[in-house]
């Protein structure tokens, strides 16, 4: 394991954590205190270069001035006023989500799991009101190496026993098929109780697996052949990670059901999104679900400007074209040590391959030393996910401190 020298005023800090807070979380031992842009800076001034973005939350870069602004000015106005009365910005913000996405209706939530829930009760009283799925009969589909969460629902349908292991017992209903399986989808999507097949474009958390070409048009074809609703989880792959405004866009298709999170606040708030059209959203009523916080006029006015914040700086396309430099850059590095480079726009990872099973940690820590935060997920998978707004000599200089990292391997 590489050991690195941290300040005593690094040191302090983890302390604390380790004190005072749950040790819910494994952090690679950097303590930040300041971000901007595609930059951020640790407790004694060090820059790095940040590729994880708040696991793309961060898509438009830390602190961007435009959300900011709308941070500072309404939060002086009116924060939360709850959904027990109007405000003056919800409808302003569902016009504009709706028509941004094209989708009848919007239902607002906080986190990225509440988004995945809410997506779940949706399909389920679909199932159960439109398309006549006996009572507590409704199944959902998912498929294997899904993330979407720590709640009871969303470990209920994981595959991986660090998400599962001893929470039990588990929410019934849910089903698995293998990823990037269109054959095992449709034999599951022929049981008539199935309500609704749940899914990552890319999944993120498995360690960016990007499925064949062809895998969203067949899910969307099969979904609409068995009457099934098509739930897209975006809440990683969305809002111009991937090249394009949702990784759905690359094959032109529209789901059912989309999730949206993290990057909807650009990294200020917590703010979810679930997009449906009237016949799936009007069949919830007054009263069977909400939030608190959903809704709240500060997310409503930030959102607006997170969202405008991709558009008016082409996000996407920045993502797409930086994406290609960045996985040819890597592809040229020749690494014995990386096995796979794989991803799509700025939603990247590389996999290790080294007799020692820490080297992927410990080439994050070797990347850290020299100025780039990344975080190694199931072991030997590395992901590369830099705000959307990294330029050319960026990328670059990154892969530069990449090779210059590998030489500890
Ligand atoms: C695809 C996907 N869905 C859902 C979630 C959950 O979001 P949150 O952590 O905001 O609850 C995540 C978080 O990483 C995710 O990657």
């Amino acid at each position: 394991m590489v050991t690195s020298s941290l300040s005593e005023k690094s040191q302090y800090y983890l302390s604390l954590e380790d004190r005072y807070g749950a040790h819910n979380y494994h952090p690679l031992p950097v303590v930040l205190q300041k971000g901007k842009g595609v930059h951020v800076w640790d407790v004694d001034g060090k820059q790095y270069f940040d590729f994880l973005s708040g696991y793309s939350a961060v898509n438009q870069g830390h602190c961007h001035p435009a959300i900011v602004e709308a941070l500072k000015t309404q939060s002086d106005v009116l924060t939360l006023t709850s959904r027990a009365f109007y405000n003056n910005l919800l409808g302003e913000y569902e016009q504009y989500i709706t028509s941004y996405f094209g989708y009848d209706k919007v239902l607002p939530m906080n986190t990225g799991v509440e988004g995945g829930e809410t997506a779940i009760k949706l399909a389920r009283r679909w199932g159960y009101s439109v398309k006549g799925i006996p009572e507590n009969k409704a199944k959902i589909i998912f498929a294997e190496g899904n993330f979407w969460g720590r709640t009871m629902a969303a470990i209920s349908s994981s595959t991986d026993p660090s998400s599962y292991k001893n929470f039990g017992p588990f929410m019934p209903g849910f089903e698995l098929v293998p990823y990037n399986d269109l054959g095992l989808l449709e034999k599951a999507l022929q049981d008539k109780n199935v309500a609704a097949f749940m899914f990552e474009p890319i999944q993120g958390e498995a360690g960016v697996v990007v499925p064949d070409d062809g895998y969203i048009t067949g899910i969307r074809k099969l979904c609409t052949q068995y009457n099934v609703l098509m739930i897209a989880d975006e809440i990683q792959t969305g809002l111009a990670r991937t090249g394009k405004m949702l990784a759905c866009d690359h094959e032109n298709v529209q789901p059912d059901i989309l999730i949206l999170g993290k990057a909807l606040s650009g990294g200020t708030l917590p703010i979810s999104a679930v997009l449906a059209n009237d016949e799936v959203m009007l069949t919830i009523q007054p009263g069977e679900h909400g939030s608190t916080y959903g809704g709240n006029p500060l997310a409503c006015k930030v959102a607006m400007a997170a969202l405008q914040v991709l558009k008016e700086e082409n996000m996407a396309a920045n993502a797409a074209a930086m994406g290609n430099l960045f996985r040819d850059a890597l592809q040229k590095l020749q690494s014995p040590f990386i096995e796979t480079i794989r991803g799509k726009g700025l939603l990247n990872a590389i996999v290790i391959k080294h007799p020692n099973p820490d080297a992927a940690w410990d080439l994050c820590m070797e990347l850290k030393n020299n100025g780039l935060l990344a975080k190694p997920t199931h072991g030997d998978k590395i992901r590369f996910a830099p705000p959307l707004l990294i330029n050319e000599t960026q990328i670059l200089e990154s892969v530069q401190i990449i090779q210059k990292s590998l030489q500890i391997l």
